[in-house]
């Protein structure tokens, strides 16, 4: 691919006000596990069972980020970012989950914003990417109501330490992942498989939502959402599943796996954030499975707390195809036997996720056209590839380049035909600690070398940076 036209092209076709970022979260780069007082939380606990990530590998040392967050903020100023988005860790801020606040630990994310201002960089902060203090999940977890409330609390206190400074607030990362991947595939921590218990906690996260979103704004935040997963089901292209593409009016199976899986993606946390109400086919197959969203009177409406914009991570499409289930697809409910993940001839990233742009502009549209003037910041977007470093030290990763430069230009496209995006945040600012899949699967636009901790810019963010350079330039 010759770089340079696309770079001009996204550049022009963005808003002059267009947000530049990069994200990361806690337990993947910080590091420093038991360090200031921080607590154990589940991924801790899930990373030290056997068998559960790869290699056994965890988040004890991750990319050093704790000790290296000054060189790291001068890396984001040289590439030219204009947004950093960072998650705190609940277990560094109250280490038991619940009771006093842990001063120590807040420290670290105070010394981090001032760092971040000082250079120019605008702190977008999460307040949960999945590390759940150990003691709140040996007490019930998210399947416990009671999860939700401990999480305004100890939102409050990071907005009353840190609420002068930052102006970006999402509540959760993907609450999907901490529902289904970690009570139903028990892929993630905790590692739980219980159609019922992965079903409260998709309402009690929703509710840690709207109660911390309502929350915020009596601390006068101003700019609230939160960031999903919001993952288009499609069938597979023609030759890999016998239908011939997602608007081909495919057959039964095929509509209602797309159906079924759409719902538990996108309209599962759409609806009821943003139009106070649960989809009725979605509660439907939670009953199928006989499971139950433990809603109590007033919880909709809580939950429908006004939001600023909503937050987007974009990877790639979830393949589906009616048939047998050779690859078990994380939601297999009751009525959704006939779901799977199918092998498929685009190009895949080193995850095996399909590479499809196509897929990210649909989305993109239907977001426009269903949520009109809801603002939209893409969160997360990337690509694992095996980098190597080459003899004399620098990393090419075309094919990063190449899956960033063909999803900038949906987000140009789609921002040109009238979409309220905002913003972009590359997945990920550095190579680092990829959940159950250890750190053998690099999303960095930087690389790490994890014997040394020194970190490169890949050719990747170098290009990402140059375009940031035009873009700003232009503007
Ligand atoms: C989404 C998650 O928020 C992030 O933690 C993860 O590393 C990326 N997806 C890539 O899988």
């Amino acid at each position: 691919m010759t770089n340079e036209p696309i770079v001009t092209r996204i550049a022009g076709g963005l808003p002059a006000e267009f947000v530049w970022g990069a994200a990361t979260a806690s337990y993947q780069i910080e590091g420093a596990f038991d360090e200031d007082g921080r607590g154990p939380s589940i991924w801790d606990a899930f990373a030290r069972t056997p068998g559960k990530t790869w290699n056994g590998e965890n988040g004890d040392i991750a990319a050093d980020h704790f000790h290296r967050y000054r060189e790291d903020v001068a890396l984001m100023a040289r590439l030219g970012l204009t947004a950093y988005r960072f998650s705190v860790a609940w277990p560094r801020v109250v280490p038991s989950g619940s009771g006093p606040v842990n001063p120590r630990g807040l420290a670290f994310y105070d010394r981090l914003v001032d760092e971040l201002l000082a250079a120019g960089i605008d702190p977008w902060l999460t307040l949960y990417h999945w590390d759940l203090p150990q003691p709140l999940q040996d007490a019930g977890g998210w399947p416990n109501r009671d999860t939700a409330l401990r999480f305004v609390d100890y939102a409050e206190h990071v907005v009353t330490a840190l609420g002068d400074r930052v102006r970006h607030w999402s509540t959760l990362n993907e609450p999907w992942c901490s529902a289904f991947e970690g009570h139903l595939t028990g892929r993630h921590a905790p590692g739980v498989r219980d159609v019922r218990a992965a079903v409260r906690s998709v309402h009690h996260l929703l509710l840690a939502h709207g109660l911390g979103t309502a929350m915020l704004r009596t601390h006068g935040a101003g700019d609230v959402g939160v960031t999903l997963n919001l993952i288009p089901a499609e069938p597979p292209p023609a030759g890999d599943g016998g239908t011939t593409g997602p608007d081909s009016g495919v057959g039964g199976g095929a509509e209602d796996a797309v159906r079924l899986v759409d719902g538990q993606q996108i309209r599962l946390w759409l609806d009821p954030v943003l139009r106070g109400v649960y989809p009725s086919d979605v509660i439907a197959d939670f009953a199928r499975a006989g499971a139950e969203l433990p809603v109590r009177d007033g919880d909709l409406a809580l939950i429908a707390a006004p939001v600023d914009w909503i937050g987007v991570n974009y990877y790639a499409p979830h393949l589906v195809a009616p048939g047998p289930d050779p690859n078990p697809a994380p939601t297999p409910f009751a009525g959704a036997d006939a779901m799977t993940r199918v092998e498929t001839t685009d190009d895949v990233t080193a995850l095996g996720w399909p590479v499809r742009p196509a897929s990210f502009l649909r989305l993109l549209r239907r977001l426009g056209a269903d949520h009109p003037g809801v603002p939209f910041y893409i969160h997360e977007n990337g690509a694992a590839y095996d980098d190597e470093v080459a003899a004399d030290g620098t990393v090419h990763d075309p094919l990063r380049l190449r899956y960033l430069a063909e999803h900038l230009d949906v987000v140009r496209q789609a921002s040109e035909e009238g979409v309220d995006v905002r913003g972009y945040f590359v997945w990920s600012l550095l190579d680092n600690y990829e959940w159950a899949e250890g750190y053998r699967m690099r999303f960095g636009v930087v690389h790490v070398d994890f014997d040394t901790l020194v970190r490169t810019p890949k050719s990747s963010g170098l290009w990402y940076s140059r375009l940031i350079g035009e873009h700003r330039a232009g503007s």
